[in-house]
């Protein structure tokens, strides 16, 4: 038996050098954040957002495509959920499905009495597009494909209107607090519970370095862990600081191994890294559809929705003719859609795309997957709860379920907004007493910053679209053998690292455990789905950094494969 993995039980770091107070810390600011922020907004006293950069540096001021609700003549929340339910290949939480689709348009329509301004057609109705999985228009969209940044820009402005919601930028969330849990009737006492948290700020006076936040409650909106991955289309910041954070505190990572890789990032060359620029699926949406090198259409016959069959299925067929033909990439055609109508529907695409030197008015448009989403996370209740009393989570950080083995297009914005409602609807009445952070007895450590590309290309090359048997052993080789890289300097990097090397290990051990191919998770050696084995889910908890992965079987909520 091979000796198990042992990484940093909590990071080291300096003793906090400032304290401060708030009955509930909210971690992130993207739409997941901010909203629960203005929802709390009266119903607790003192709110505090820290986000790692500035407000508008997380995920959602990236998404183009738009958010997914039953807004359209026709359409309905059942319609919504069955498209969900497949995309998700058989591993969604039907319950918190059928909350996403049903809260969902009341949530949209909140984002529009709050100042977000969608797309409307000449008739004055919302525009409604379409999305890889989707057989209605259901995607609200904005600015044409800067939905992300509309919605960001709205919420924003709704808290710099909120003065008693205090934001710390450039803070990292560094660990959990734990304080005792409450003693039962019997006298039996509880497990632990969230006392606070510590953060490293980049600030000016007092709140700069290290300090600890003493609080009530956590809500974690930190976004998702791209960054785990070479190529990627999330921001510098999405480095799984949330979910690294709650695993180590005791909470439990739920279908980590479901990455989803979205099929139309444009390619740059082999030695780009980073944040990759994504060709929205809308794009494909509007009538643009994938070709190889010789021009053949490469999802014709591949399934019914054909160019917008759900996104696992395209990112399969393109890496398989990728593979077939030896190119490192495969050509998005959206010519015959004109200039008039690219500068009105994607001037944000468009603008790149030829910040780089290709015009998709006249050229082909080269495209590759790359990593762009984390179907799994910190597992939730339908209220956003998590297994450690006082800690919710929301948006990408969270596995609410809703998402399954592969996220709906532009299902994302959504989970965030409606899940962030319904922790504010609970959270007030549940907010524990103020509890003194106990003596932290988990075994501190911390990894040098610099292991960083090797594990990004390790993870990228073992643990990316394609997956294998042999290919998993080898990244769980390398990664155990970076977790003995010790840092010498306490810095970003290396707490970013700690985290990169803390998720990547969960992820790689998940991946290898399921021996079938669902969703976003391709496995070469078995390329099958099979219900009768992996119909469920995997779970990840760790203890004082030596984690244990669990299966949890559960029928398939799709009605079994197509
Ligand atoms: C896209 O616009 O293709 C991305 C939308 C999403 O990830 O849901």
């Amino acid at each position: 038996m091979p000796e198990q993995l042992r990484l940093p039980g909590c990071l080291t770091a300096p003793s906090p050098g400032w304290t401060t107070r708030a009955d509930v810390v909210i971690v992130g600011s993207g739409i997941a954040g901010l909203t629960a922020a203005l929802r709390l907004r009266g119903r607790v006293e003192k709110i505090l957002v820290v986000t790692k950069d500035v407000l508008n540096a997380g995920s959602t001021q990236w998404a183009q495509g738009g958010i997914a609700a039953a807004l359209g003549p026709g359409d309905t929340p059942e319609e919504h959920e069955v498209d969900t339910l497949v995309a998700g290949a058989g591993a969604c939480d039907r319950d918190a499905v059928r909350v996403l689709v049903n809260e969902g348009p009341e949530a949209v329509h909140e984002l529009i009495a709050l100042g977000t301004n969608f797309d409307h057609t000449a008739d004055g109705e919302l525009s409604l597009t379409r999305e890889g999985g989707h057989h209605r228009d259901r995607i609200a969209h904005a600015g044409g494909d800067a939905t992300g940044a509309e919605i960001q820009r709205a919420l924003i402005a709704a808290i710099e209107a909120a003065p008693d919601i205090e934001v710390i930028p450039h803070a990292l969330a560094v660990d959990l607090l734990l304080g005792p849990g409450d003693v039962a009737a019997d006298g039996t006492p509880g497990p632990s519970a969230v006392a606070g948290l510590t953060l490293h700020v980049i600030g000016e006076g007092e709140r700069d370095g290290v300090g600890a936040v003493h609080c009530r409650a956590v809500v974690l909106a930190s976004g998702g862990l791209g960054q785990v991955f070479t190529q990627t289309t999330n921001p510098l910041v999405s480095t799984g600081d949330g979910m690294a954070l709650a695993l180590r505190a005791g909470a439990t990572l739920r279908d980590l191994e479901f990455v989803q890789f979205h099929p139309t990032v444009m390619y740059l060359g082999p030695d780009s890294r980073g944040q990759q620029p994504l060709i929205s699926e809308a794009v494909r949406g509007e009538g643009a559809f994938l070709v190889d090198d010789d021009g053949n259409r490469i999802m014709q016959g591949v399934h019914e929705l054909g160019d917008l069959a759900p996104r696992d299925v395209v990112a399969k067929a393109i890496m398989k003719r990728m593979l077939e033909t030896g190119r490192p990439h495969m050509w998005l055609d959206a010519r015959h859609l004109g200039a008039e109508f690219w500068e009105r529907r994607f001037p944000t695409i468009l603008a790149t795309a030829r910040s780089y030197g290709i015009d998709p008015v006249t050229q082909l448009i080269p495209v590759a997957p790359a990593c762009h989403y984390a179907s799994g996370g910190v597992r939730t209740d339908l209220h956003g709860r998590t297994d450690l009393a006082g800690l919710y989570a929301t948006g990408e950080v969270a596995c609410s379920g809703v998402h399954g083995a592969n996220r709906l297009a532009s299902n994302s914005l959504l989970e965030g907004l409606v899940f962030s409602r319904r922790i504010a609807e609970v959270l007030p009445a549940e907010l524990g007493r103020w509890r003194e952070p106990g003596p932290d007895r988990r075994t501190a450590g911390l990894v040098a910053g610099d292991v960083r590309r090797e594990l990004q290309e390790t993870m990228s090359s073992r643990v990316g679209v394609l997956r294998s048997a042999p290919g998993l052993a080898e990244a769980a080789a390398v990664l155990d053998k970076l977790a003995s890289h010790s840092a010498e300097t306490v810095d970003q990097a290396s707490w970013e690292a700690t985290n990169l090397l803390t998720i990547s290990a969960a992820l790689a051990d998940a991946a290898a455990l399921r021996e079938e191919t669902r969703g976003s998770h391709w496995r070469e050696d078995f390329p099958e789905r099979d219900d009768a084995d992996w119909a469920g889910h995997f779970d990840v908890t760790m203890d004082d950094g030596v984690t244990t992965v669990t299966f949890v079987p559960s029928p398939a909520t799709d009605g079994g494969p197509a």
